[in-house]
């Protein structure tokens, strides 16, 4: 997959391409990331990316020319990070998932001029509901969670497991040493049983799911094995309020 970042700040990105799993995904072609230079497009002699709005008031908009130079021959959706975009999930992150290439415009100031997003903008993407200086960080965090979604770039099992992929929160994690200063890890991961190590990790994931993000399970069909695990669960939780 490829995934182009347009940028006014490409060193930003220096350690990004580098480290961990996105590092070894380029090393392994399984992924290439090109960072462009929004300023390589801007052919005033002060290579001017900004300019102040019209109509007054505080702050610089990216100018339109250089972006229209920078997108005019990009292959594949054209994604822009903004806070007034759909909320970025990793569901949306799936689907980007399946695209041969995407790019991403990361806008500063007060963001791009509006014209850019008319003509050119396939998606407008929000991280959250906050305002950062900038979409550098946005870029990386959309990129970052595609790029492990791509084939071959980690194990299916394992971000088949993570919160969000099956509609649950993950299970709780442990690993050596079996006990820490008193502190131990639950009998059933020791068991070498996996049928009730299943049944362990789905019933600790329906219990995170209701206490901490019930509004997930809002719509679910729940299975058979659910539904009794969940009714396990409820009885516990009165149980311990009482
Ligand atoms: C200071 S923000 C501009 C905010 C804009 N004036 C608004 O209120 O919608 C500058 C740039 O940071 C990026 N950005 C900031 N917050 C973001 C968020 N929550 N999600 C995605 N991008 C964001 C966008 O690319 C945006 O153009």
């Amino acid at each position: 997959m490829i995934i182009n970042i347009f940028t006014l700040f490409p060193e930003m990105f220096t350690g990004f391409v580098k480290e961990s799993i996105i590092g070894k995904a380029i090393e392994n072609q399984l992924l290439e990331i090109n960072i462009i230079n929004i300023r390589d497009f801007c052919y005033d002699k002060h290579k001017q990316a900004d300019d102040t709005p019209f109509g007054g008031g505080a702050g610089m908009v990216m100018k339109p020319e250089p972006l229209f130079r920078a997108l005019e021959n990009t292959t594949g959706k054209i994604i822009y990070t903004t806070p007034q975009g759909v909320t970025f999930n990793q569901k949306l992150a799936l689907d980007l998932a399946t695209e041969k290439e995407i790019n991403i415009i990361a806008g500063h100031y007060e963001g791009i001029d509006e014209r850019v997003i008319e003509q050119k903008v396939d998606l407008e993407i929000s991280v959250g509901d906050f305002v950062l200086t900038g979409g550098e960080l946005p870029a990386m965090l959309i990129t970052d969670c595609i790029a492990r979604l791509i084939p071959g770039v980690i194990k299916k099992e394992s971000y088949e497991n993570d919160s969000f992929f099956n509609g649950l929160l993950d299970y709780p994690q442990y690993t050596r040493p079996q006990d820490y200063n008193g502190l131990t890890v639950p009998e059933v991961l020791l068991s070498g049983h996996h049928k009730n190590i299943e049944t362990w990790r789905l019933k600790e994931s329906l219990k995170r799911t209701l206490l901490r993000r019930p509004d997930l399970l809002k719509n679910r069909e729940f299975s058979k094995q659910e539904k009794k695990l969940l009714a396990e669960i409820k009885k516990e939780l009165n149980y311990i309020k009482k």
